[in-house]
């Protein structure tokens, strides 16, 4: 659940962080005292001139998280989060987006396959009372994406505040199979995020500086925006659709009686055969159906069992950054018996090999620290505390100096740079694309306008999990993975398409780049 505080501050004054660390009186506020989970409202779009119109106001709010505590917030259409937008494959959508905030801001479909120009990344801006039109053809098969500000600069603080929700395409092929599909019946969405609050509710957001290198960890779990959900099954089946919305926070999810369930799709997509697991690890902006089982009726929780990710190690770990949460109660008592057959071939993915000797390569390798990888580079498994004192700490010479991650935050040597594209590759190709990581941290690696499959791992063959479409994949430090990537029909010389870290201290830091389609 929440850390223990007296442990929290010991080992924060035995690392002397005692000055840095964030004081609140709320570490376990989530408490014993469950809210109803609340399902985003759906918005399936308005049909006109052969479009699919749909709206979104960004907008500043206030939420009650904690009790007895106002959090100013912004969201879409409301306080926090924003509508789940459904679409079909081969549907012409028309998208305005309305900001209607202080600040500039954009709006990125995380996942879609679309013209660069609609992409809504840090190219896109949308000044404050200004909005934006977005039109693309969903050409892709069914699956879970989301969308969420990208910001030149501003992706974590604007995400972090709720600028995010979901987008979920349908098609023939998955609603032939006999899969729970009733929008916060037997389908259910939950969105993961952590967040910390200071005294007065207000969120607390990079007061610590590890949290600028390690990214931003909180210390209560937000599920669809709120704290300690809990949900009344209404069929012993439930689909439920996990999407990692968090800044940085990797988490390892597993029911707390240790039953297994069964994953039906990743990123992308159904995958080709459901797999069954007891554990699933999620980094930033992955996503995962799964199907779990109630049929015993009995009360129980999807739990994180933490201790996975960049935040389990060096002096975060030792603070219980990786502790763990409850994730969502289920109390399935009064569930309506689901008569559905378990589904196990689900999708037809091409076969996409290795063995291909004329397909582009390119090697992206992702790095911290100096140039020439110098105190951060390496392949070391954890975040030693050396490292910590001598470079994140902010004392003099630190790397903090002058507030922004000035050069730390790198792929193959550069940081990103809005004026400079990276690269261009050519339109309707499939390329094979190196991933390495010559950094001390997990990335999770994301590429717009595309869904990808991992080949190998190191050499070896990735786990069923793994083993579909995917838009954003975990490296490890030391590692190197092969993937498979489509390039997509849209050429735009000028309009660029983003890749880079999905930790989004880490890409609005630098670790980020940009190709064109040609
Ligand atoms: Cu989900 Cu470039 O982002
Ligand atoms: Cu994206
Ligand atoms: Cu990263």
């Amino acid at each position: 659940m929440s850390l223990n505080r007296r442990n929290f501050l010991q080992t924060a004054a035995v690392l002397g962080l005692t000055a840095a660390v964030p004081v609140s009186g709320r570490l376990m506020a989530a408490g014993r005292s469950f809210h109803p989970l609340p399902i985003p409202p759906l918005l399936e779009g308005e049909l006109r001139d052969g479009k699919k119109h749909f709206r979104l106001e960004a907008r500043t709010g206030q939420r009650e998280f904690l009790p007895g505590l106002v959090t100013p917030t912004i969201g879409f259409n409301g306080d926090y989060l924003g509508p789940t937008l459904r679409m079909k494959r081969g549907d012409e959508v028309a998208i305005e987006v309305v900001n209607r905030l202080p600040e500039t801001t954009t709006v990125h479909w995380h996942g879609m396959i679309l013209p660069a120009r609609m992409d809504g990344g840090p190219h896109q801006p949308i000044a404050p009372g200004e909005s934006w039109n977005s039109q693309y053809l969903v050409r892709q098969p069914a699956a879970t994406l989301f969308y969420h500000a990208h910001t030149h600069g501003q992706t974590g603080p604007q995400v972090y505040r709720g600028l995010a929700g979901l987008l979920y395409i349908d098609d023939e092929e998955a609603a032939a199979l006999d899969l729970p599909s009733d929008y916060g019946i037997d389908d259910i969405p939950l969105v993961l995020q952590d967040r910390d609050f200071d005294s007065g509710g207000r969120f607390r957001y990079l007061s610590f500086m590890p949290e600028r290198m390690i990214g931003k960890h909180g210390r209560t779990l937000l599920v669809n925006g709120v704290t300690s959900p809990r949900l009344q099954a209404q069929t012993t089946l439930l689909r439920l659709r996990l999407v990692n919305a968090s800044n940085a926070r990797f988490y390892r999810l597993a029911f707390s009686d240790g039953r297994s369930f069964r994953v039906i799709a990743s990123d992308g997509g159904l995958l080709p055969r459901a797999v069954s697991r007891k554990e699933l690890v999620m980094a930033p902006a992955e996503r995962y159906e799964i199907l779990v089982d109630l049929s015993d009726r009995r009360e129980l929780s999807l739990l994180d069992l933490g201790r996975v990710g960049n935040a389990a190690h060096g002096p975060m770990g030792m603070m219980g950054m990786a502790s763990g949460f409850d994730v969502l109660r289920i109390d399935a008592g009064s569930a309506r018996k689901s008569d559905r057959k378990p589904v196990q071939r689900l999708a037809e993915l091409p076969l996409v090999d290795d063995a291909v000797g004329d397909l582009q390569q390119r090697s992206l390798v992702l790095q911290m620290g100096m140039m020439g990888g110098g105190m951060m580079g390496g392949s070391g498994k954890s975040m030693g505390g050396g490292m910590m004192r001598r470079g994140m700490m902010g004392g003099p010479g630190g790397m903090m100096r002058g507030g922004g991650m000035g050069g730390m935050m790198r792929i193959n040597g550069k940081s990103f740079d809005m004026q400079r594209v990276d690269f261009r590759v050519p339109a309707n190709r499939e390329e094979i694309w190196v991933l390495g990581n010559d950094s001390p941290m997990s990335h999770p690696f994301h590429v717009h306008n595309t869904q990808f499959r991992l080949l190998t791992r190191n050499g070896k063959a990735v786990p069923a999990v793994e083993d579909g479409y995917k838009d954003t994949v975990v490296v490890q430090p030391g590692e190197e993975l092969r993937i498979w990537l489509p390039t997509g029909p849209y050429v735009d010389e000028r309009h660029p398409y983003m890749f880079h870290c999905h930790i989004l201290e880490h890409e609005d830091g630098g670790m980020m780049g940009q190709f064109t389609v040609v």
